[in-house]
């Protein structure tokens, strides 16, 4: 017996310390043991996976207050989280940097000596009282090149239930794993909370990632994109690791896209939060493989991708029957489903633009609702909270790709980025070749802050790869290493950037529909395999209309018109510019280490913009393009 072990003992039963002693790492002790002597909590519950434990958790988390089964479709439950925790919280997310060590300036970062001080003094007795919950599990499949092994704890059962639907249980996987191997490691608290089981100090809310010691501190949330270290806290440990060692760990989704006779390709795709990950690999006659986050290897020469998850966190304003009908029929069905900050009436969960009608009186994560209630600061209070969320595990799902266990990961035939760009994207494009892709769409990537995280909406900012939140590199080198990511493999897929927030100029209207997606992915599809030719615009190849018309007709059964094409597709050349040197003021400031490659990409888009502009004027039709 260790002496992490020992300590460990009178807090737990005598069959948790069994569970706990046939995992040989002390280091994993050791983890335990440090959070459970900081936070101080009554009793320690170790989940090693069986059925009965997970059912545990999940009725714990009913008892407790945390969930309500107050539904009447089977399965459900639902959660809320407190008014000023309804979002990922970007101020109070920090990277920790230990002195002598430095990232770029854009990305949110603290001295490692105070941040640690602060947020553990934060921990210090705040699960008194209460049960730490610990589980293992892994971050993509087990026994697999891919896998990382992950410990939680913390002092929610709704995060600890949460997990469940979302992560690859991992206990076995520890078991297996032996001596000395590499885990990230999690401590969440909920903090001090009210008699809704709300926690009730989200000014003292931190989230803080030491990269030192592959650990991170969440304190005084719920918010599951805040409270379970898996995901995006996690991602940071995972970008860093992945550099490292000569991967991507990236925020994509991934979805198995099907061609003639049956073939399928496999396409990634990385969004910023709230602008289509989960829609586009939810489309209906398609597979859904991941929906936030991959890891990517070069294996053999081939680009191949995992889900690091097992289970998807989504955003339910807007899933109806016609946007969304497969996770509308999901959402509607018994089935273990977490809702969250939805509106509840009638032992029915309510949400935004889910084309009906809703209530005049309810209860949201405000409390008891009603039409016209306002907050403290005069705000009228939705019914339900725009970026209310539902958690199900992928495995129920129809649609749910069947490599997704493979350890092995799929062979990604292509790469997409895409924002929400008002202005001066076309819906869909491909990069000249890898670096042009990468560049263009990727480290250019620009887009509108959305509801999902909490500040200002409706900001334009540079988001690279939709991923910069995460970066906890130097990103300049996050750049560099990408690029040389592409160059290594002898099979380089094709890059795509694609945007489905395009507006008319003048009518501030979407110019596509939501459903329009489907149709660039096929064109996509098309492009991979080689069947169709495209047009060279200078931003990009963008599709003939002869190849979209056919898709249109059988994927939408849609007649899609010249004219639409024509407005969708024009080039806008002075909005291009004016995004480039966007662009380029952004990587000036913040990444003045950024690599030549970058700057030559963005000067000959630049370059191409302008001759085409002197021959065709602010706005090019397609059909001058073709010639
Ligand atoms: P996170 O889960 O936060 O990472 O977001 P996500 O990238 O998975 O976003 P998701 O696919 O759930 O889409 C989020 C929002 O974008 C929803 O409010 C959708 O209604 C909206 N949206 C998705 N596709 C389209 C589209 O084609 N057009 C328009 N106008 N809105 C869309
Ligand atoms: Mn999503």
């Amino acid at each position: 017996m260790n002496k992490y072990l020992a300590a460990l003992q009178p807090k737990l039963t005598k069959d948790d310390y069994k569970k706990l002693s046939v995992i040989s790492n002390p280091e994993v002790h050791q983890a335990i043991f440090e959070s459970a002597e900081l936070c101080n909590p009554a009793d320690i519950f170790i989940c090693s996976d069986t059925p009965d434990e997970v059912a545990h958790i999940r009725n714990m988390a009913i008892v407790t207050g945390e969930e309500s089964a107050a539904l009447s479709i089977p399965g459900h439950t639902f959660h809320f989280d407190g008014p000023n925790d309804q979002g990922r919280d970007r101020a109070v997310t920090r990277i920790l940097v230990p002195k002598g060590d430095s990232l770029s300036e854009a990305l949110n970062q603290m001295d490692r000596d105070d941040g640690l001080a602060e947020v553990r003094a934060l921990c210090k007795d705040a699960m008194q009282g209460r049960t730490m919950i610990v589980r293992f599990l892994t971050l993509g499949p087990a026994d697999s090149e891919f896998t990382i092994y992950c410990l939680e704890c913390t002092d929610s059962w709704y995060v600890a239930h949460s997990v469940d639907l979302l992560y690859r249980k991992g206990y076995d996987a520890f078991r297996r794993a032996g001596d000395g191997m590499v885990f990230f490691n999690t401590l969440h608290t909920a903090g001090r909370v009210d008699d809704n089981m709300i926690s009730v100090d989200y000014d003292k809310k931190r989230i803080y990632i030491d990269y030192m010691a592959n650990t991170v501190y969440s304190v005084n949330n719920q918010y599951a994109g805040n409270s379970i270290g898996f995901k995006k806290l996690a991602l940071r440990l995972a970008i860093r690791k992945a550099h490292q060692e000569g991967w991507l760990a990236e925020h994509f989704m991934i979805m198995g896209v099907f061609g003639t006779n049956k073939r399928k390709t496999y396409i990634a795709g990385a969004f910023p939060s709230a602008c289509g990950k989960t829609s586009t690999a939810m489309l209906p006659g398609e597979t859904i493989m991941a929906d936030d986050i991959g890891y990517v290897r070069n294996i053999d020469g081939i680009c191949r991708a995992v889900n690091i998850e097992s289970g998807i966190f989504g955003i339910i304003q807007d899933i109806n029957p016609q946007d969304d009908p497969l996770i509308y029929e999901i959402l509607t069905n018994p089935g273990e489903i977490i809702f969250t900050n939805i509106l509840v009436k009638d032992a029915r969960p309510w949400w935004l633009g889910m084309d009906e009608k809703l209530p005049e009186t309810g209860i949201n994560f405000t409390g008891d609702w009603f039409e016209g209630k306002t907050d403290d600061k005069g705000e009228k209070v939705p019914p339900a909270h725009k970026n209310a969320r539902y958690t199900v595990a992928l495995n129920v799902l129809a649609n749910c790709d069947p490599e997704l266990e493979n350890p092995a990961g799929v062979e990604l035939g292509g790469i997409l980025y895409g924002g929400r760009d008002y202005r001066s994207y076309v819906p869909v494009q491909q990069g000249f070749d890898w670096e042009h892709g990468i560049v263009a769409y990727g480290a250019a990537l620009e887009t509108e802050t959305t509801f999902a995280t909490i500040e200002a909406e409706g900001k334009h900012e540079i988001n690279i790869m939709s991923i910069q939140d995460f970066i906890s590199i130097p990103l300049g080198q996050y750049l560099h290493n990408y690029l040389q990511f592409g160059k290594n493999l002898d099979k380089v897929p094709p890059v795509f950037g694609v945007n489905y927030f395009l507006k008319d100029l003048d009518t501030g209207e979407f110019l596509n529909g939501h459903q329009d997606k489907h149709v660039w992915v096929k064109w996509m599809e098309l492009r991979i395999n080689n069947d169709v030719e495209a047009i060279e615009a200078p931003t990009g190849w963008i599709p003939k209309y002869e190849d979209l018309q056919p898709l249109f007709k059988q994927v939408l059964d849609k007649d899609y018109t010249k004219e639409d094409y024509i407005k969708q597709f024009t080039i806008r050349v002075q909005e291009n510019l004016a995004k480039l040197s966007r662009v380029e003021a952004f990587y000036r400031e913040n990444i003045p280490d950024v690599s030549s490659e970058v700057w030559h990409v963005l000067a000959e888009q630049c370059e191409r913009l302008l001759k085409a502009q002197e021959i065709y004027g602010n706005y090019i039709s397609p059909e001058s393009l073709e010639g």
